[in-house]
């Protein structure tokens, strides 16, 4: 009705798996994230010193694992021992880090949809975006494709080439020079903006380009009603526990 081609995700897209309720970006976020009915997951994948994708928000291991030091230094035997949970709570101690894979194998068999953020280590964006988009074009069924999405317009690029058939996002922190020009020239189906850069004109002028719109991260009802108002196809939230996917803003 709106003259674009159709969109085939959820509206409410669960941050990093469950946002802050579990240790992001682990299958226990995503057990989460699905226990409040989500059905649509975003995550950020980088790849190990041995190639292998997995599930990291940080360039370094620090925050969100026992580990020490650059993620990308680790062949995925080492980072597979480490514990990602405890850092969290105590419950979650024992809780490894996830490959791509075994969150693929957890979307096919709860029926979910995924937005996997390219999140390369600097200098690591080529060969991050070929080995996800090609694994990805390998073990993914179904429908809808996952969502290939990333700051990174050099990942972007090698992304289209590897996997031209997985749709493209372009992340912006901020809508400034020639974003739409940049999202066309990469063959972006949507534009995934930080939520308080969105504003009428951007809406505007993505929507002209046939670019659905997608905001991150979305945790307050004023926020998700604004949003909402100016049109926008996709919020990603940390708040699971508080935004209902399937009614409106506020229903829990
Ligand atoms: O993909 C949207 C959002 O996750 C981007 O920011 O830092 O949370 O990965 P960040
Ligand atoms: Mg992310």
């Amino acid at each position: 009705a709106d003259g674009l081609p159709s969109w085939p995700y959820p509206r409410w897209i669960a941050h990093r798996g469950a946002g802050r309720l579990a240790p992001e970006n682990t299958l226990a976020a995503f057990a989460l994230g699905h226990a409040h009915g989500y059905r649509m997951f975003e995550c950020d994948v980088r790849l190990s010193a041995d190639g292998v994708p997995f599930l990291l928000h940080d360039d370094r291991l620090e925050r969100t694992t026992d580990g020490r030091g650059e993620a990308l230094g680790h062949d995925w035997a080492a980072l597979a021992r480490l514990d990602a949970g405890a850092w969290h709570a105590p419950r979650h101690a024992g809780e490894r880090l996830a490959t791509l894979e075994a969150v693929v194998a957890f979307c096919h068999a709860h029926g979910c949809a995924l937005n996997v953020e390219l999140k390369p280590a600097p200098g690591d964006e080529l060969r991050t975006a070929r080995v996800v988009g090609a694994q990805l074009a390998l073990i993914w069924r179904g429908t809808p494709a996952p969502l290939l999405s990333s700051f990174s317009v050099i990942a972007l690029e090698a992304a289209a080439v590897t996997a031209p058939a997985l749709p493209r996002g372009l992340l912006l922190e901020r809508f400034c020079g020639d974003w739409l020009a940049t999202a066309q020239r990469l063959g972006c189906v949507a534009v995934i903006g930080e939520q308080s850069a969105w504003n009428a004109q951007w809406a505007t002028q993505a929507r002209a380009a046939g670019l659905r719109m997608l905001a991150y991260t979305v945790n307050t009802d004023e926020d998700a009603e604004r949003l909402l108002g100016l049109g926008l196809d996709g919020l990603i939230t940390d708040r699971v526990d508080h935004f209902s996917p399937d009614g409106a803003p506020g229903q829990c």
